[in-house]
């Protein structure tokens, strides 16, 4: 089951709300909303896809760092992935297991090292100068740091460049022929480096299993070379990247049980723990971003939906060409024409689309249209450009009520950068 869907009447329904009745009932539009029910589901299939394994999910912060959906991700079990200070901080106030954290990054700052060995998270080793400040951190904190070498296997992850990681031209991880160098500068600080695991990340909307094999093959491989050289390393970490149907075409696409069936045996046959780093296809599925319609226009052969929302507060189909469904929600009036539309938003630039070419009925002025899947990457990377403020957010929670999680942002708090200057 999946929480959104429209069923005859025509409507749409996030699990058994109307959205339009949301919509009626919230002061501000645009507005992101979830159902708190898909995220259990979503983390249940990860759940159920390890049985058999020792593993830890690692939710990756960065998708979506709303308080209250980090606090049910943490109450389901999950650990997190965290690639600042601040997202450190937010794990730690949202009661996350530190010892379930680990700490990504290819610009990690001395101060934010200094916390995580405070804390005891899990820190992955990106680069020469950033082993340095772990060991600088380690010493400062006066603790002995748990480290993974992130190793950049070199595996294309057949996804836009904008998000593809693990090539060996990105900016991300060790390459293989480094490795060496690494082992011998851990061994020469034993009292401030423990080698617990390696870890990879190919990058993210991977629709592919076999991409994840490739690389698990070639990770196990190094950990072979690891433990030859005396480390009793555990984990592997096969970093995030699952891929969700954003299209709604019906494709089968890989689940998070196919992910974890490709890896299974590998990890298996080395008595390895398996960390996985799932952000999108945790979250992505259990949120709409509602709008309404402020107006239909036509300027020489193309038709517009003009939203109230726009870029700032979702830019990936800006930034990445990306797609993400689109629907009314309520059925259209009588005599509506099907066109081809660009749904646009108010905000000063062409780029500002939230989808191109689709097929929908010509709406009134103040029907309901949503975006769907805009759970991951849309409200934690939404702007204030225009000074169009960062809407609110709402779940329907399990007894079908509607639940504010996030104030929406005000002109007010703007003001406020500027108090006392
Ligand atoms: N682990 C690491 C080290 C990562 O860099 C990422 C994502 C993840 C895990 C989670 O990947 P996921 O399961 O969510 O694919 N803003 C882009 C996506 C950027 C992903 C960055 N790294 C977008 O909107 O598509």
């Amino acid at each position: 089951k999946h929480c959104f869907s429209k069923p005859s009447d025509g409507f749409l329904y996030c699990e058994d709300v109307k959205v339009q009745d949301v919509m009626e009932a919230v002061e501000r539009r645009p507005f992101y909303l979830y159902s708190k029910r898909q995220i259990t589901r979503n983390v249940e299939a990860y759940k159920e896809a390890l049985v058999g394994l020792d593993s830890v999910i690692g939710y990756a912060i960065k998708a979506n760092n709303n308080l209250k959906i980090l606090e049910h991700l943490r109450g389901l079990g999950c650990g997190a992935v965290l690639v600042s200070g601040n997202e450190l901080r937010l794990a730690l106030h949202a009661g996350f297991d530190p010892t379930k954290c680990i700490f990504n990054g290819n610009g990690k700052l001395l101060e934010d090292l200094v916390l995580a060995a405070q804390e005891g998270v899990f820190v992955n080793v990106d680069s020469e100068f950033d082993l340095d400040n772990i060991i600088k951190a380690a010493k400062l904190a006066g603790k002995k740091v748990n480290v993974l070498l992130r190793i950049n296997p070199d595996v294309d992850p057949q996804v836009h460049p904008y998000v593809a990681t693990g090539n060996k031209n990105s900016k991300f991880g060790i390459r293989n022929e480094k490795l060496q160098w690494f082992l011998d500068a851990v061994k020469a600080h034993p009292d401030e480096l423990k080698l617990v695991g390696a870890h990879c990340h190919l990058g993210s909307t991977i629709t592919k299993v076999d991409i994840f094999k490739d690389a698990a093959v070639l990770m196990v491989n190094y950990i072979d070379i690891i433990r030859e050289q005396g480390f009793e390393i555990g984990y592997l970490n096969i970093g995030g990247g699952l891929g969700i149907d954003y299209y709604h075409t019906g494709a089968i696409l890989p689940t998070p049980r196919d992910l974890i069936d490709t890896v299974r045996e590998l990890v298996l046959s080395r008595s390895l723990k398996l960390i996985i780093e799932p952000g999108r296809s945790l979250i992505a599925n259990t949120c709409c971003f509602v709008n309404r319609v402020t107006g239909v226009k036509t300027n020489g052969t193309k038709n517009f939906i003009v939203i109230d929302g726009s870029m700032a507060e979702l830019i990936r189909p800006s930034l990445y060409g990306a797609y993400q469904h689109i629907e009314l929600t309520s059925p259209p009036p009588p005599a509506a024409e099907v066109t081809t539309f660009d749904v646009v938003g108010p905000v000063c630039e062409s780029a500002d689309f939230l989808g191109k070419d689709r097929e929908l009925a010509t709406p009134d002025q103040g029907a309901g249209l949503v975006v769907h899947d805009a759970g991951a990457y849309c409200m934690s990377m939404a702007s204030t450009y225009n000074l169009k403020m960062r809407p609110p957010e709402y779940w329907v929670e399990e007894d079908g009520s509607i639940k504010k999680i996030r104030h929406g942002e005000t002109f007010e708090d703007h003001l406020r950068f500027f108090e006392g200057l």
